[in-house]
């Protein structure tokens, strides 16, 4: 599936990620800036939050508990906040965007 990232200067980066990774896999592998990851995926460190764009909210879905604690931790949070490690991309995210914040934590 397509993903694409943008900025908050409102720059893009499109990359192409395979269905069952998640959105911060794909940000990582293709070395788009603003996504740290330090816990490597496991929902525990809130560095790799993004903002889902208004358009995709409803199809991405709202955060597990166990997320929206850690949401708590990250910078700036606003309600299409989600922890993109726990995004798993799917067929029908093709085309995705997400714009990452400011900075993390
Ligand atoms: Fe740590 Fe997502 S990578 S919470």
């Amino acid at each position: 599936a397509k993903i694409t990232f943008i900025n908050q200067s409102g720059e893009k980066r499109t990359v192409e990620a395979p269905d069952g990774s998640s959105v911060m896999e794909a940000a990582v592998r293709n070395d788009v800036p603003g996504i740290d990851a330090d816990c490597g995926g496991a929902c525990s460190c809130a560095t790799c939050h993004v903002y889902v764009d208004e358009a995709w909210v409803e199809a991405v879905g709202g955060p597990e508990p166990m997320e929206e604690d850690m949401l708590d931790f990250a910078y700036d949070v606003r309600p299409n906040s989600r922890l993109s490690c726990q995004i798993a991309i799917r067929p029908e995210l093709d085309g995705l965007v997400v714009q990452t914040p400011e900075r993390q934590g």
